[in-house]
């Protein structure tokens, strides 16, 4: 990777961690939300380090299928309650873009061989981040008001 890449993608990334501002309030999610934070962490590091492509690939899947199974159980909190949650379109459409775009780039890595770039990974982040602390806990917001905590 160029030099000013990885120092750009290193000052961006290095701090990704579930600070409790991320926090949503549902056990159960935030601890799903920890985990996936996890490997997003490994794989950056993975990279960084210059990593094999088996390892990344191993890495870039595992995100892949935990993310399916995050969204899979955040749905089914959510349709417990669908017809009063006026963002529910908005959410399930937010997760089906991390799949085209957030770690879709990730995915053509894998299927195609193309290249990762240190942007695609701060784009990961970012967009994790901004799910996490948009989305998420406006679901954590509703869901605790129905008296749901597990
Ligand atoms: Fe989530
Ligand atoms: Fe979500």
């Amino acid at each position: 990777m160029h030099k000013a890449g990885r120092a750009k993608a290193e000052k961006h990334m290095r701090q990704l961690e579930l600070k409790d501002s991320m926090k949503i309030g549902i056990k159960e999610l935030d601890d799903q939300h920890q985990q996936l934070t996890e490997i997003i962490n490994e794989l950056y590091y993975a990279y960084m380090q210059g990593n094999h492509r088996a390892v990344l690939c191993g890495l870039i899947t595992r995100l892949n299928d935990y993310a399916h199974e995050h969204f899979a159980l955040e749905r089914q909190y959510m349709e417990r309650f669908v017809f009063e949650m006026p963002d529910y379109e908005q959410h399930m459409q937010e997760h089906r873009e991390f799949f085209t775009d957030a770690i879709g780039f990730l995915l053509r890595y894998i299927e195609e061989g193309s290249e990762i770039t240190p942007e695609m990974l701060d784009y990961l982040q970012g967009w994790w981040k901004d799910h996490v602390m948009v989305r998420d806990k406006e679901l954590g917001r509703f869901l605790r008001s129905r008296g749901v905590t597990a």
